[in-house]
């Protein structure tokens, strides 16, 4: 008999298959990078780095550490890399560990303005509570107030600035940032976790030139496993040759234990796919996707946050159908077949937990191997989504909010306008192949 957990992946897989996946930092690997995850590496202890393990039988761990590193160094020309960190909030946490000291400044993006948390939201997180940080925003454009940022830092005097987005549908001028960094004397960290396969492929900027260090998922539009890399630059390594081994150190013993082999090894396939042809082929159709979605969209008649995308992502702005929207039309987006999430738009008038915003990307679908005409259905079919729901608006009173939403989903999830879009949805999606070249 097979566990209920092999059921619950079999159905996971399932509903992956007859969805539409628009969650910008999600992506489907390849069978190569899946096939390791589940190797034998998983059961090896290999704490300390290649050449310096605290454990004995790691000769071909070490082999596997150096060839992930030295495919991400061959990537992106730089001549530092940790390929170790869990995850990507770990990353940045012993990047903050190696260049700081408990109550010095940082500055990042706001979480309302699509920064992360790991770049000093006040109060609940490592970054916000042991560092003093100093959030910059957002200008009346949506786009990063570079006027403002510099009279912050001019006034904290900084000892790092981080740039990096999670809901930013806008190029990321790595150049103005150096250029406000070295005013101040600031490190300056890039958090590249949803553009590393965009920069890759060469469809936006690259940081190398002007980051000290830079930090990236794996799993986002990498296409790898979860995990995280860290790239120290020669820039980097120029201001402090012993940056690297601080950086090591911070990762363990600082913050981690043994590392996730196999994951490892799956950064090392993951890195191998990203240097062929058909990644730049794939980063290209993702920001062809991301602007015919965008284009279709507003064709239907909604509202995008900044009038459109640069990159691979786009915010749908609510606000015009009615308040505090986003939490029902995901909810109802999801009942039809098509997942996304819910987020805060710039200058939110609502709240952070029922935001006005939903935020859409092009990852999944272009590695499923969808084009335009799809991202036109699938913009038809969001509108209708938006049109069914949008009358149930946010009550005002917050004290009537969770019964609203709470009754809101019992309505809703038997909707036949709904589960009629869905069968359209489940049609289309069942077309494409969760993986293709
Ligand atoms: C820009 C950015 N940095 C860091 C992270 C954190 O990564 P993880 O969820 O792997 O900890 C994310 C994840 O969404 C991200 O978008």
């Amino acid at each position: 008999m097979t566990d209920v957990i092999n059921q619950y992946i079999e159905q996971e897989e399932q509903r992956q298959l007859e969805m539409i996946g628009l969650i910008p930092s999600e992506n489907h690997i390849s069978p190569e990078v899946s096939e390791v995850l589940s190797s034998t590496l998983n059961s090896k202890y290999a704490e300390g780095y290649p050449g310096r393990r605290y454990y004995e039988g790691n000769q071909l761990v070490d082999k596997i550490e150096n060839e992930a590193r030295d495919r991400i160094k061959e990537l992106f020309k730089v001549p530092y890399v940790n390929v170790q960190p869990y995850s990507g909030s770990p990353a940045n946490s012993a990047i903050e560990f190696a260049l700081l000291e408990p109550g010095d400044t940082l500055m990042g993006l706001a979480l309302s303005g699509g920064g992360h948390l790991t770049h000093g939201h006040p109060r609940v997180t490592f970054s916000g509570k042991y560092f003093n940080s100093v959030q910059y925003q957002l200008d009346e454009n949506a786009r990063i107030d570079f006027k403002k940022l510099r009279e912050l830092a001019l006034e904290h005097k900084p000892k790092l600035i981080i740039v990096g987005t999670t809901a930013y549908p806008f190029i990321l001028e790595f150049d103005k940032f150096r250029e406000i960094a070295d005013e101040v004397g600031a490190w300056l960290l890039a958090d590249i976790s949803h553009i590393t396969g965009l920069i890759i492929a060469g469809e936006h900027p690259s940081p190398v030139p002007y980051a000290d260090v830079i930090m990236s998922t794996t799993h986002k539009t990498f296409r790898g496993p979860r995990g995280a890399m860290i790239m120290v630059t020669d820039r980097g390594l120029e201001r402090d040759s012993t940056l690297g081994g601080k950086i090591d150190m911070a990762i363990i013993p600082g913050l981690q234990g043994g590392p996730h082999n196999a994951t490892t090894a799956g950064i090392a396939i993951a890195a191998a796919e990203a240097m062929k042809p058909e990644f730049k082929a794939y980063g290209q159709q993702v920001m062809t996707n991301a602007q015919a979605l965008a284009k279709s969209l507003q064709d239907e008649g909604l509202k995008l946050v900044g009038d459109g995308t640069e990159n691979h992502l786009m915010l749908i702005d609510l606000t015009p159908q009615g308040f505090g929207l986003g939490t029902q039309v995901a909810f109802a987006m999801d009942v039809a077949g098509m997942y996304a999430n819910r987020n805060s738009i710039p200058h939110e008038p609502c709240s952070p937990f029922y935001p006005s915003g939903i935020r859409l990307g092009t990852p999944l679908v272009t590695t499923r191997g969808m084009k335009e005409a799809e991202m036109n259905q699938i913009a038809g079919w969001i509108a209708q989504v938006v049109e069914i729901v949008k009358d149930y608006e946010l009550p005002q009173d917050r004290k009537d909010r969770s019964k609203f939403i709470k009754e809101f989903r019992e309505n809703v999830r038997n909707d036949q306008r709904l589960l009629e879009i869905r069968e359209e949805v489940i049609k289309l999606a069942k077309k494409f192949p969760l993986f293709v070249w």
